[in-house]
């Protein structure tokens, strides 16, 4: 793995470290029940693995890999997967593979032209510079390397934001990026684009409680920004953002729109 890294001592956090921080923290927390609750995020991993060139490929890194859902399925394709996170506990809930780095994706370790492949479903949304990171992607892949790569896009969590306008004005749920800012960051790259695709998962849940839990359970409450809304609302401020919650067919659904990319490096 030494002739991977960049460096001995893994570089500092980038950009707001305790926002960082307190990400790792939330997906800490919630490392026990995300398997459990992440069924749109092992759906967006499924429409990813078939876009997986089936040539072989040596090394692969899993960035985001949280606990380590997709290493079964990545250690298929590829010599070498190394998983890759902020959270220590969601990598040591990972049992399959020996090694593994806790870091930042906004500050990669890797050395230039190291890796074949970068795979990570549902996590870049978390990079606070998207068009920075895809830069340093380009960087650490070799000539030929490949990307698999989900990330959350605008319109998603609607039905959260819905709700919770019954009690404030304030964001209760990130921003994201909207496909098209994707695919320009990707064009600014320089990346062949093999295949883009936007696609819409729902999941449904009993009540529009068990959809906040859900929320919750994956790690996804915590906001990117430090002057949006935190923290636990009062009983009565959650029955009226549970009163309000917008129903789609008469079921309470969580709406994410995800880009689905597949993308070569010359
Ligand atoms: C929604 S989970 C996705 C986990 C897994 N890839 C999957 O398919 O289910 C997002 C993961 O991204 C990680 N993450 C968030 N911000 C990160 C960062 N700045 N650097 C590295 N990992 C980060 C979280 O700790 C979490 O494990």
């Amino acid at each position: 793995m030494s002739a991977l890294l960049r460096n001995k001592i893994l570089q500092p956090l980038q950009g707001d470290t305790l926002a960082k921080n307190k990400t790792a923290a939330k997906f800490s927390q919630a490392v026990t029940n995300y398997a459990l609750y992440a069924n749109v995020q092992k759906r967006a991993a499924n429409e990813l693995f078939k876009k997986i060139n089936p040539q072989h490929a040596h090394t692969c890194i899993d960035l985001g890999a949280g606990p380590g859902v997709n290493l079964v399925k990545l250690n298929k394709h590829f010599d070498y997967v190394l998983p890759f996170d902020l959270s220590i506990a969601m990598l040591k809930q990972s049992n399959v593979g020996k090694t593994a780095i806790c870091g930042d994706m906004d500050a990669l370790p890797f050395q230039s032209s190291s890796v074949d492949a970068l795979f990570s479903n549902f996590a870049v949304q978390w990079s606070a510079n998207l068009d920075y990171l895809l830069n340093e992607v380009m960087r650490i892949l070799k000539p030929g390397g490949r990307v698999y790569l989900s990330c959350v896009c605008d319109g998603s969590l609607n039905e959260i934001k819905t709700a919770f306008s019954a009690v404030d004005n304030q964001t209760h749920v990130n921003e994201f990026h909207s496909f098209e800012q994707i695919n320009q960051f990707v064009e600014n790259t320089g990346f062949i684009i093999k295949n883009a695709e936007l696609k819409c998962y729902q999941d449904v849940y009993p009540s529009p409680l068990h959809a906040l839990r859900s929320i919750k359970a994956i790690g996804a409450t915590h906001l990117h920004s430090q002057n949006k809304r935190q923290g636990l609302l009062t009983k009565s401020a959650l029955k009226k953002v549970c009163e309000q919650y917008p129903l789609i067919a008469n079921q309470v659904a969580v709406s994410y729109q995800v880009a689905l990319l597949s993308l070569q490096k010359e």
